[in-house]
């Protein structure tokens, strides 16, 4: 089912850890795959604990603040849309920066990053770049919440870049479902990667402010979003009143919000979406085609497997490689900047 350009091996969430942990102390990697010039085990050789480190920072982020997985699997989309997979959304360059950017807004997860890569200096000095490390992280995000374990290919390399007006085309909620497509296609994802890559909403939350429009403000007259479900209305109103807080955080998933699942999906087609850029998935022939497509029991034993073949394809968005760019020293700032 799905985009499949390549059969990716993947764990359950049982066995991956195991995997995991094998792997990073043998060095051996089972025969990838490799897409452009990343590969799995890239740092194998020259950083073997690459891997086993991000995931352990990442493992004890989540238990002091819970909401690390979601921030960072959201991190890896934000960074992979502007400038491609560089890690140019990690970059703190004021006013100015990508970070800045209305898009951006309510990121967060970068003091993880951070103590990953410092982490990875001191044990294989400027070696491990600040984009891997995002798309580890993300990886190992969605496996602790009880997502499909796969593998990432790194070798990315580093941007030098991080302006406010490049973000000026991130994916927004009140965008038409035409400009969500084109704006993923323009990335080189699919309609299917879109419904699939909007399904990271299976965990985490957003701030009323993102909905605020949808409650209050969505018809002419001053209505509501009439693909909300009547009963789910008065609920979600309830949670971000009308000139209430728009601070005041609320689960994507208000079915199963703590578990990486299929019940996003459901959710869409039943009318409990929180947010519009996910409702507007199933008024799309194309799209609620993919929606439907993985409600049933075959579908969603197929979920896992094509969620993740859809986030190595977009950790591939405009990767830097070889040459290009650099391997920051700390991932806020480009090499040579005074601090
Ligand atoms: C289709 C376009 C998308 C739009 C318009 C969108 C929009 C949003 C918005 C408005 C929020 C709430 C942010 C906040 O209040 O802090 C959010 C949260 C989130 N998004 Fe997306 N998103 C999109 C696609 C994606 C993709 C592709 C991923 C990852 C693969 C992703 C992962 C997440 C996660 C995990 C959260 C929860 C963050 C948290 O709990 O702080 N989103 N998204």
């Amino acid at each position: 089912m799905g985009f499949s350009p390549f059969k990716m091996p993947i764990y359950s969430s049982k066995c991956g850890l195991i995997i995991m942990f094998l792997m990073s102390l043998c060095c051996i990697h089972p025969i990838g795959f490799s897409q452009g010039e990343l590969r799995v085990g890239f740092y194998s050789r020259t950083c073997p604990q690459a891997e086993s480190i991000v995931s352990s920072v990442v493992r004890e982020a989540t238990l002091s603040n819970p909401r690390t997985p979601a921030l960072l699997l959201r991190m890896q989309f934000h960074d992979c849309m502007v400038e491609g997979c560089d890690g140019s959304i990690l970059i703190d360059n004021g006013n100015a920066g990508e970070r800045m950017a209305t898009g951006n807004q309510g990121l967060g997860g970068f003091d993880v990053i951070d103590k990953a890569k410092a982490m990875l200096e001191r044990v294989c000095k400027g070696v491990v770049s600040c984009s891997d490390i995002v798309a580890l992280a993300a990886r190992d995000a969605v496996f602790l919440r009880n997502g499909p374990f796969y593998q990432v290919p790194t070798g990315r390399r580093d941007g030098r870049v991080s302006d406010i007006s490049h973000a000026a085309n991130i994916p927004e909620v009140g965008d038409s479902i035409q400009l969500l497509k084109s704006k993923f296609r323009q990335k080189g994802l699919s309609d299917r990667d879109l419904v699939l890559l909007s399904a990271a909403h299976t965990i985490g939350t957003t701030a009323c402010f993102f909905i605020e429009t949808r409650l209050y403000n969505f018809t002419q007259g001053g209505g509501s979003d009439p693909a909300i479900n009547p009963d789910f209305l008065p609920k979600l109103k309830a949670k971000c009143p009308f000139r209430g807080d728009i601070n005041v955080r609320l689960p994507l998933d208000p079915v199963t919000e703590e578990t990486f699942d299929v019940q996003i999906l459901r959710n869409i087609r039943d009318g409990l979406a929180v947010i519009e850029s996910d409702a507007r998935l199933y008024d799309d022939r194309a799209t609620k085609r993919v929606v439907d497509s993985y409600i049933g029991q075959r579908g969603s034993s197929a979920f896992g497997q094509d969620f993740a073949e859809a986030m190595v394809k977009m950790g591939n968005i405009g990767v830097k490689t070889g040459s290009q760019g650099e391997i920051r020293r700390i991932c806020t700032a480009v090499n040579g900047v005074p601090l």
